[in-house]
């Protein structure tokens, strides 16, 4: 997806309210200039989460969290700051183009092209023509509602039955071709339907728009499935089939269950098990894992233990791990080979079973290399370091501890010994730092109060805000996240000559968004106020004076002993007269 231009953004973030926006969400009640309510992203009895109207930003000073509308709708609807955009763009009816993606036309145009097909499928499949497909489907334990639920549709045995169709509707053969609806016959230069003689299987993308095709044969001959090859709108490493059926119970149930194939995901819902969705046939991207994390925390993988599932789970670790997922892998039962079978052959209780039952990752892939590591020394230690990498990459340090006692107990080795190795490295994460994210008292940062004084003041009063910002550098301020929160305070002055809360929400982010939000909303008045201002600025500017002499001290001292920096001294001098004066 590409880059959403800036312009587009502010008018997407202008046109959403951020009290009509939250209002979807939670009941506010109005209290003087904001509104209260119980945090949606908590449980608490007493309100903490408060929004502000005139400053279009929200935050709950229970959990510690906050920003504008668009940090608002990522939270709430589990989705990334691209397609918040979308959303609350698609809200008010507010098309959005992206710059590197091509036309904007281009996309929808094909998004509607491909809900043409996925409609003319499904009416083929309802029709006289779709009779055998019907009855195949039938076959296979697919009742009316999944047909339904999933659009399911029947491609004609015909070689341009689409192409036609298309065409009548006003699609250029071009358009047709780069959906990749159709394929171009080199020789003849003329076209003909990828889609022939099988049951099509529409692909939604994340925000239920059709974006791909997979469809199967009826019958033995191959290959069992053809796909729509990647285009503007399908990009394979993002889609993960089933998403939106699945999401909600996904969210729900903290856990997303993945398998293979279309089947596999249609059957599981039919049964009523519905955070199922399917990687089709692929291992899985960082993308899809980090789709996933949004919603849920538990990854059950469920795919075919051939050989080739088996090294599927093992790929697909790696990016689930590095998301913080825990990961665990379902074992189908003998004489079942996926989902579907397990299903039709034995019900829903046998297949809850099987994901009850999951096996650790780690374990599973423990017992998946100790048959080729054997019993020497030697391939024990290829193992360890296999799977060092990986292992490392986990966070939670309580869960890496039990990952290297598993592999020590299963190897035989002793857990001293693993341990070691396992330490050789850097790891890529610290636990502290880990801690600090997971835990909002330990957010709580020391830093001096009159920073923060200063900054909630003339976050309260956009004159004191144009003072203060001719006056003071962003190096006055000692405390990292106060210089930022300052420096963007001053941009936003300076490029818009307006205090626009929401907007310096937008531009920061992690810590300092966090920081920013809570100074924005303590909204006090400030007794003398003029008073309070020039004190504060004074006694940061003194602090900094003092800092930056303490620095420049031994350079002074050198002065008639040995050479010595004279700019460096003149700034000594020039401070001390500063200070003296700021004295007075
Ligand atoms: P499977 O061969 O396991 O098929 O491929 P399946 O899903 O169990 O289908 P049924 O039960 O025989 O109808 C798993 C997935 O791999 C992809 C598809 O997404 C399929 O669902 N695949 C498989 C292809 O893309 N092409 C193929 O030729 C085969
Ligand atoms: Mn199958």
């Amino acid at each position: 997806m590409g880059l959403i231009p800036q312009d587009k953004i502010e008018l997407v973030k202008d046109a959403n309210d951020i009290v009509d926006v939250v209002s979807g969400y939670v009941s506010l009640k109005k209290t003087g200039a904001s509104f209260k309510a119980c945090c949606p992203f908590h449980t608490e009895k007493t309100p903490s989460f408060v929004v502000s109207p005139a400053k279009q930003i929200w935050r709950c000073f229970g959990c510690g969290i906050g920003g504008n509308v668009f940090g608002f709708v990522e939270k709430a609807e589990h989705m990334s700051f691209a397609e918040a955009v979308r959303f609350l763009a698609e809200r008010r009816g507010i098309s959005i183009e992206y710059t590197d993606s091509g036309k904007p036309e281009l996309r929808d145009q094909l998004l509607k092209l491909n809900e043409l097909a996925a409609k003319y499928y499904k009416y083929v499949l309802e029709s006289e023509t779709g009779r055998a497909a019907r009855h195949y489907l039938s076959q296979r334990g697919i009742n009316a509602e999944s047909l339904a639920r999933w659009s399911l549709g029947f491609a004609q045995d015909s070689w341009d039955a689409f192409l036609k169709y298309a065409k009548t509707k006003g699609y250029t053969e071009q358009l047709i071709e780069s959906a990749g609806l159709i394929i171009k016959n080199e020789q003849r230069g003329s076209y003909y339907d990828r889609f022939r003689n099988r049951i099509v299987f529409p692909v939604q993308d994340r925000n239920g728009k059709y974006c791909a095709f997979g469809a199967r044969v009826t019958d033995k001959s191959l290959p069992k499935y053809l796909n729509s090859p990647e285009t503007q709108v399908y990009v394979k490493s993002r889609i993960l089939y089933g998403w939106p059926q699945a999401k909600a119970a996904v969210s729900e149930s903290n856990t997303v269950i993945i398998v293979e194939g279309y089947m596999d995901v249609v059957m599981p819902h039919q049964y009523g098990v519905s955070n199922v969705v399917a990687s089709m046939g692929t291992s899985l991207t960082k993308e899809q894992s980090q789709q996933i994390k949004r919603y849920a925390e538990n990854v059950k993988l469920c795919y075919d233990l051939d050989k080739a599932g088996i090294n599927a789970s093992i790929r697909g670790i790696d990016v689930l791990i590095e998301e913080g997922l825990n990961v665990s892998v379902v074992v189908m039962p003998q004489g079942c080979k996926d989902p579907d079978e397990l299903l039709v052959k034995k019900g829903k209780d046998a297949f809850l079973e099987a994901v009850n039952n999951a096996k650790d990752i780690v374990e599973f892939w423990l017992e998946a290399e100790k048959t080729s590591a054997g019993t020497e020394l030697s391939g024990k230690i290829a193992v360890v370091a296999k799977m060092k990498p990986v292992i490392n990459k986990v966070a939670n340090e309580l869960r890496r501890k039990g990952y290297i006692e598993t592999i020590s107990r299963k190897l035989g080795l002793e857990e001293r010994v693993v341990e070691k190795e396992f330490s050789k490295e850097e790891r890529s994460y610290s636990a502290a730092a880990v801690k600090g994210q997971a835990n909002p008292a330990a957010r709580e940062r020391v830093c001096p109060p009159a920073e923060k004084e200063l900054l909630t003041l003339i976050l309260n009063s956009a004159e004191a805000a144009g003072r203060v910002c001719a006056e003071l550098l962003d190096s006055d301020f000692t405390d990292n996240i106060n210089a930022v929160i300052f420096s963007e305070i001053k941009r936003n002055i300076a490029e818009r000559g307006v205090l626009d809360h929401s907007g310096i929400a937008a531009a920061l982010a992690g810590e300092a968004a966090e920081a920013f939000t809570a100074l924005s909303l303590d909204e006090r008045e400030f007794a003398g106020q003029e008073k309070a201002e020039k004190d504060l600025v004074r006694h940061i500017m003194n602090n900094r004076i003092i800092n930056r002499l303490k620095e420049l001290e031994p350079e002074v001292k050198k002065v008639g002993r040995s050479e010595y920096d004279k700019n460096l001294v003149n700034e000594y001098y020039q401070l001390l007269r500063r200070l003296k004066g700021m004295k007075k």
